[in-house]
């Protein structure tokens, strides 16, 4: 496996690819992987030639400075966990190689990224489409994978291929769960033991607001399950939000199987998304 740092290094290793016409996988990450992550890396591998990883924790998606700061980073072990997953080329770029300049550009992902994420961390979209479309400047992939862990970002990243008028493959990922239901997510190391047990209750909620979605009106099912989650220590709902699975907007009335749950929670300062 290649450590690559620079756009440069990456461009010329893949043009080598190229000229020989095989397939390229990508997965862009921030690091602190997990086994989510590694599905990705996993998918690709088997359905690539060549799969690359970038690792970059990208500071204009975060709206929270204290955030940036905090984000759990360990290189060595994620360089460890990739190379044992398949992947054949890391990308792992400094914010100066990424950003040599301050310029920001300005999408426009109508109401999707108005909503939920979009609501409560403004400028979080805009900076991951700004890194995404970078990176896949860089890496020009055939096929790119996303967890379905961050629903709304996938559907930015699709659009953003539209936008863009990209010929990539964008390759949605499903969850991957601790045993009890949490899903993996790299700002779970931050929880402290009570907190980490505590954070059950997320999935275990949308799992039964499920079972009642055909049952309870809508706007009830979702007040009982901010109910539910805020009557755990130390859990705040920022919101819970049933929408349309395509378009984001918010169900009036029950559909099945066109509708998702997609839930933000705070555990101490902790920010968790989780959606089913
Ligand atoms: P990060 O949070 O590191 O996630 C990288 C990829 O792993 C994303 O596509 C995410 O949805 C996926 N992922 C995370 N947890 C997962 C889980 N439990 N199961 C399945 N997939 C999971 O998302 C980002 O980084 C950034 O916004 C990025 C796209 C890299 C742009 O900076």
């Amino acid at each position: 496996m290649k450590v690559l740092e620079t756009k440069s290094k990456v461009i010329q290793a893949l043009n080598s690819c190229r000229s020989k016409d095989v397939s390229i996988g990508f997965a862009p990450t921030m690091g602190a992987l997990h086994e989510g992550h590694l599905s990705l890396i996993g998918r690709s591998a088997t359905e690539n030639d060549v799969t690359v990883a970038s690792i970059f924790v990208n500071p204009t998606q975060f709206d929270d400075k204290n955030d940036f700061a905090r984000y759990p980073r360990d290189l060595a072990k994620d360089l460890e966990m990739l190379d044992g997953a398949g992947c054949d080329i890391v990308f792992a770029p400094s914010v100066q190689e990424m950003y040599p300049k301050e310029e920001m550009r300005a999408f426009d992902f109508g109401l999707l990224d108005k909503v939920m994420e979009g609501a409560f961390r403004p400028g979080h979209f805009n900076g991951v489409a700004h890194i995404v479309s970078r990176l896949f400047d860089v890496v020009k992939p055939d096929k790119a994978y996303f967890g379905e862990k961050d629903f709304q970002q996938l559907a930015i990243i699709r659009r953003l291929v539209e936008i863009e008028g990209l010929d990539i493959e964008i390759i949605g990922c499903p969850i991957i769960r601790e045993a009890d239901g949490l899903a993996m997510s790299s700002r779970n190391t931050l929880l402290t033991p009570e907190q980490r047990k505590n954070a059950a209750i997320i999935y275990r909620t949308l799992l039964l607001s499920k079972e009642k979605a055909g049952i309870m009106p809508l706007q009830e099912l979702k007040k009982w399950a901010i109910e539910q989650i805020d009557a755990t220590p130390e859990m705040k709902t920022e919101y819970f939000e049933i929408v349309d699975k395509k378009t984001l907007e918010k169900a009036t009335e029950y559909k099945e199987n066109d509708l998702q749950s997609c839930v933000a929670v705070r555990v101490g300062n902790v920010r968790l998304i989780d959606n089913n």
